[in-house]
């Protein structure tokens, strides 16, 4: 059984690094969950705001979209490809929660993949107006509606039970093996640990 704790929290109040790959990744979601925040802000400018709002909900969701086309897909890769093999690699998971909790986060990320995919069409379908004069507003706000859905229940998921067990069970040159090859993802010098861009 996999313990319900306190999320994830790295030290202090400064930006982690690759040295400190948990806390970077709990960062990463910060940054996600602003995103998600500023789409469903966007989605009551499209309904009711001005031409100012309505250029600042365009600015969102071009902004949103790029981030979750980069970032974000890099984020995933650090999760399937650096940090859940190891979580397999170490658990004692004699109940097979970890396994469990893991299968379920990799069937997220191809639903959120899924649904990024539809706000990307409904987004293109609106043509290059600022103002996403032709957005179908009502089917745009449903799909923030089920990406936020999807990502606020997993991101708690990883923040508060599979982040902190992979702190307790991932020996601390493998963390910072994790560290290294999220700098290697983002086309960084192994050497050396300088502030990430996601
Ligand atoms: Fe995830
Ligand atoms: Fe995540």
């Amino acid at each position: 059984m996999l313990n319900i704790g306190q999320p994830f929290q790295p030290l202090g109040a400064h930006v982690p690094d690759f040295s400190d790959p948990l806390g970077l990744l709990v960062h990463c979601h910060v940054r996600i969950e602003a995103h998600l925040d500023a789409l469903e802000r966007a989605v009551v400018q499209l309904v009711t705001g001005d031409e100012h709002e309505l250029a600042a909900a365009s600015l969102a969701i071009a902004s949103a979209r790029s981030h979750f086309a980069g970032p974000g897909v890099k984020h995933t890769a650090d999760e399937e490809e650096s940090l859940f093999p190891r979580l397999k690699r170490f658990s004692t998971d004699s109940d097979g929660a970890i396994r469990s909790a893991i299968q379920e986060l990799d069937a997220q990320h191809r639903t959120a993949e899924a649904v990024h995919a539809e706000f990307d069409r409904l987004v293109d379908a609106a043509g290059p107006a600022l103002a996403h004069a032709g957005l179908d507003v009502a089917e745009f706000e449903l799909t923030v509606a089920e990406l936020a859905g999807l990502y606020r229940p997993h991101i708690r998921m990883e923040n508060e039970i599979v982040f902190p067990e992979a702190g307790r069970i991932i020996p601390p040159d493998e963390i910072l093996a994790i560290g290294s090859e999220m700098r290697a993802r983002r086309g960084m010098n192994p050497v050396g640990i300088v502030p990430p861009k996601a």
